[in-house]
């Protein structure tokens, strides 16, 4: 009979990191009123910086800075932009260099995902995830360079890792994934001189966001489709935002350009999962 797995829990960061970590320090995060982003910031805010969150759908963006303030005692603006067109994350920018005079931390999250077949996805299907996803992160690190120059910030952009494999239904998501990557790479490589850091958040099964929901729509991921995972457990927006904290603080001086996947040993499992 197989033991009874030991699981790791989910902890808040603040049980290991310092509480004034990022006293001062100003996130710009897009896709920041949901999901992995939303805790993402929360995660930031919570260890002292002020943030602003950038999405399309305004109501739930000032709802969720609403409670990312309420939260944290952090200051965190909402603004509305749609990162597939860059005149509209310049000017977010503008308002948060406006309000908070500096942008220390990037965080470029927004995304689209749904499942498609190659042959049941029409072109503009593919297009749409690849200009959220792709060109929306080169916007987002367009928009915001000089000023992350100006503080030698750092830049995190959430992936996945369903595009080290074939994933069936998911080839729109997985090239634009792939562009991700390759981006923040080349942004380490050409800005690390000017002190700015670049890497790559890969979130495996994360349970109760919208990508989630959307992959695994019966809602059984828990019991059916991630029983393996080495982790014993599917991962918490808690073990991003944790990530989150480590890579932009100072101990992860000597981290850029690396794609880190958090995904309790997910991409190493083989076999039916
Ligand atoms: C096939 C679809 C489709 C579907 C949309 N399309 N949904 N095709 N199956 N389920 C097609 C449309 O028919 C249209 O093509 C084109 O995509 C654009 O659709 P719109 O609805 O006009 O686009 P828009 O309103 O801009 O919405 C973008 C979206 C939507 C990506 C389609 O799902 C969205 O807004 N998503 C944001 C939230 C989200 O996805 N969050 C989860 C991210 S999680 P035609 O040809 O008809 O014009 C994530 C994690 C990934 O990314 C990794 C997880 C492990």
């Amino acid at each position: 009979m197989a033991p009874t797995p030991y699981v790791h829990p989910a902890v808040d960061s603040t049980a290991v990191f310092k509480s004034d970590l990022f006293k001062g320090k100003v996130l710009f995060c897009t896709g920041g009123g949901s999901g992995i982003c939303k805790a993402m910031t929360e995660a930031v805010m919570r260890h002292g910086a002020s943030a602003t969150i950038v999405g399309r759908n305004v109501d739930r963006l000032t709802q969720s800075a609403q409670e990312l303030s309420k939260a944290t005692g952090q200051e965190c603006l909402a603004v509305q932009a749609d990162v597939r067109h860059f005149n509209q994350l310049r000017d977010a920018v503008a308002r948060a260099i406006e309000r908070f005079g500096t942008i220390d931390f990037v965080i470029c999250g927004a995304a689209g995902n749904f499942l498609a077949p190659i042959n049941g996805l029409s072109v503009n299907g593919f297009k749409t995830v690849i200009e959220i996803d792709t060109i929306g992160t080169y916007n987002t690190i367009k928009a915001t360079l000089q000023h992350i120059r100006a503080s030698k910030g750092s830049y995190i952009h959430v992936s996945a890792t369903l595009h080290y494999r074939g994933t069936p239904y998911q080839v729109h998501v997985s090239a634009a994934k792939a562009a991700v990557d390759a981006t923040s790479a080349v942004l380490a490589v050409e800005e690390g001189p000017h002190g700015i850091r670049s890497n790559v958040i890969a979130p495996g099964p994360i349970g109760g966001t919208e990508g989630m929901d959307r992959l695994s729509p019966k809602g059984d991921a828990q019991q059916v489709v991630y029983p393996r995972l080495p982790a014993g457990r599917l991962g918490d927006v808690k073990d991003i935002a944790n990530m989150t904290v480590f890579l932009f603080s100072d101990a992860a001086n000597f981290v850029t350009g690396q794609v880190i996947a958090v995904d309790g040993g997910h991409e190493h499992l083989r076999g039916p999962s």
